[in-house]
């Protein structure tokens, strides 16, 4: 079997649509044909400041909706990130081989150091994607589904892996991103133009997964549209409509150009009240089976267990491969 890896971040609150349609919903479908491994990266998380108290109550949540999207841990290996130290260790070695001005045009450091200020971004965010190489190829993984936003640093992935086979022997998988082209970039519903995300989003524009589900199609009501009456699949013309049949037809499997003809004829009224209605199918039990997990920390701490150890089995190997071709002396 194929290997898959993939992390997500444990934000505040909930996961947001744009997670789920881009890559949470892709893991579920891997773990039938891959062997397939996935975390909460609370590593990564520490690269902007996190109470403490809530990164752990953060990292529950995340693993609990991980859970209710679908992750069965008898079909995959689903753990926590900080549970390897691995990862922080190939790290470091990645790090001292990734260049100062390849690490500085990582687009989304860009954008988060600018958000920050350059005084108060940590050197961890500068180094950020540097860690999510370490992630990837501790597992040797094949693919790697995300969303369009992390394609960059999975180039930089392939890059790194490259640049150390050719340095010290062929010891590295190199992955390809797993990016579905309906789904790779879902968009804000009151700036169309904009991706969906819980950091840029206007909470009106942002469809956390545990929002009340009245709120939820409240939000798809008043979802930015068009002054045309068309329903017509067309990025650059329509995004805000573009985007509403993208999230219909990936929630009900309905092909893009059967809605189009569903709807001829109809106004974007008929279609955000059938999108809200299977929003809210779709969110009821997904906040209900999340809030189950939530309620049984015993299970969920077992699963992780488990999941650690699968995942360091495969971690300490590959990292004891690395440390042995850069020529670290071996403890006795
Ligand atoms: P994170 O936590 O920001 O997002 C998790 C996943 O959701 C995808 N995503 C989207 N997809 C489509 N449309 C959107 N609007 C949208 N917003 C988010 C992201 O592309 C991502 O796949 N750096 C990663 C976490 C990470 C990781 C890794 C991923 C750490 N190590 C190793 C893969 C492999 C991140 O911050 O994802």
């Amino acid at each position: 079997r194929p290997r898959v890896l993939s992390g997500i971040q444990p934000t505040a609150g909930s996961f947001h649509l744009g997670n789920y349609l881009g890559a949470v919903r892709q893991w579920v479908a891997l773990q039938e044909t891959h062997d397939a491994f996935y975390m909460v990266v609370d590593l990564h998380a520490i690269t902007i400041p996190q109470d403490p108290k809530e990164l752990r109550a953060n990292t529950r949540l995340a693993v609990a909706q991980l859970l209710a999207a679908g992750l069965d841990p008898d079909r995959c290996t689903l753990f926590v990130q900080s549970h390897v130290p691995e990862h922080a260790q190939l790290g470091w070695v990645m790090n001292c081989l990734t260049g100062f001005g390849e690490a500085s045009r990582m687009t989304q450091f860009k954008d988060k150091a600018a958000k920050q200020g350059a005084d108060r971004a940590s050197v961890g965010l500068f180094t950020y994607p540097v860690l999510q190489v370490a992630d990837i190829l501790l597992y040797q993984a094949n693919e790697v589904p995300v969303g369009e936003d992390q394609r960059q640093h999975i180039e930089l992935t392939r890059d790194l892996a490259e640049r150390f086979n050719g340095r010290f022997g062929e010891t590295f998988t190199i992955p390809k991103p797993y990016i579905l082209k309906e789904t790779a970039k879902i968009y804000d519903l009151q700036d169309p133009t904009v991706k969906m995300s819980k950091s840029a989003s206007t909470p009106k524009g942002l469809i956390n997964l545990l929002d009340e589900p009245k709120v939820t199609a409240k939000k798809v009501k008043s979802a930015v549209t068009d002054t045309d009456t068309v329903i017509r699949y067309d990025v650059v013309e329509k995004p805000g409509v573009s985007n509403l049949l993208t999230i219909l037809s990936t929630l009900t499997g309905a092909e893009i150009p059967e809605l189009e003809e569903r709807y001829a004829g109809k106004g974007y009224g008929a279609l955000k009240t059938d999108l809200a209605e299977v929003m809210v199918e779709f969110v009821t039990p997904f906040k209900e089976r999340t809030q189950q997990y939530l309620d049984d920390p015993e299970t969920l701490d077992s699963v992780l267990a488990k999941g650690a150890e699968k995942a360091r089995a495969v971690a300490a190997e590959t990292l004891a491969r690395t440390y042995d071709r850069v020529g670290f002396l071996p403890a006795k």
